[in-house]
């Protein structure tokens, strides 16, 4: 696919994106395409070199980014990071609550510590994020922009991930509430279900046998798993002016796995 973003020049000049995660994989796409949109894109995460990186990135190709150092599961931290941003670029205009995290394992194989962690990163983490952002909107009185990275193995069973399961159906119902709740405000709240997508971070710890991947792609009518680069343009798009009127939303991007091609 052609690298350039689909939409036009400075389509988010003089907005700021804050995105979770964004040192690696669907994050990391999105940073460079909101920069190349014009935005000041701020990435927050755990890793410093990563994120460092991105930035370095992001400046070279003549955009505008930041990071903070994060662990969404710290709600004092959150608190300090949001606020900074807030202070620093003058407000917030969307928030992508795109960190995450996973392992693979069957359900009676996963320790509490381990169920717990991963329910703590995804479904604590986007409500501890979205808490800190929404309060500080309502406050203010001004509107904005909420975009929750959640996935479709939060309704289809998908075996292995518990956890990341019941984490993204969490993250699914929160949006819905916080859409009904904030609506009034001015805020849109939606989230975006990938089904199975290709990135350094899922290649280790989740594809990580050939012959159950090349399996499981012959299952996707469109044949591969996603990229971050098939994700992108679906959160520009709500976090555009053509989003506007789309709040509440949980939108599928699959390839079409949901409809598990029959063998025959
Ligand atoms: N299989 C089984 N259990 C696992 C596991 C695996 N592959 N990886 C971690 N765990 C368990 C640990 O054993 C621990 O439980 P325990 O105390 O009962 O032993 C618990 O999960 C927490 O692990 P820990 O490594 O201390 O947590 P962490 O906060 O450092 O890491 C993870 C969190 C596990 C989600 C880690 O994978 C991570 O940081 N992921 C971020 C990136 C990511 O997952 N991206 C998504 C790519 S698809």
């Amino acid at each position: 696919m052609d690298s350039r973003p689909l939409f036009r020049d400075g389509l988010f000049a003089d907005k700021t994106v804050l995105i979770t995660g964004g040192g690696t994989g669907i994050g990391k796409q999105l940073a460079l395409d909101f920069a190349a949109l014009g935005a000041h894109v701020v990435i927050a995460a755990r890793r410093e070199e990563r994120l460092r990186a991105v930035v370095d990135e992001i400046e070279s190709r003549g955009g505008e980014g930041s990071f903070k150092l994060l662990d969404i599961r710290d709600e004092d931290r959150v608190d300090t990071v949001v606020g900074e941003v807030f202070e620093e670029r003058g407000g917030l205009d969307v928030l992508i609550n795109n960190a995450g995290g996973n392992f693979v394992g069957p359900a009676m194989a996963m320790s509490p510590n381990g169920w717990r962690t991963v329910i703590d990163i995804n479904l604590n983490g986007t409500f501890l994020m979205s808490r800190a952002v929404g309060l500080r909107w309502l406050k203010a009185g001004v509107p904005g922009r909420i975009i929750n990275m959640s996935a479709t193995n939060a309704h289809n069973g998908s075996p292995l991930m518990a956890h990341s399961g019941a984490s993204k159906a969490g993250i699914n119902s929160l949006t819905e509430t916080l859409a009904v709740e904030w609506g009034a405000a001015g805020i849109t709240v939606n989230a975006i279900l990938p089904g199975p997508v290709r990135t350094e971070g899922s290649d280790e710890r989740l594809w990580t046998d050939r012959s159950t991947v090349e399996k499981l792609e012959a299952r996707i009518p469109l044949g591969r798993f996603a990229t971050p680069e098939d994700i992108s343009p679906l959160v520009q798009f709500l976090a555009s002016d053509a989003g506007a009127f789309i709040t509440g939303s949980l939108i599928t991007i699959d390839g079409g796995d949901r409809l598990r091609t029959p063998l025959f």
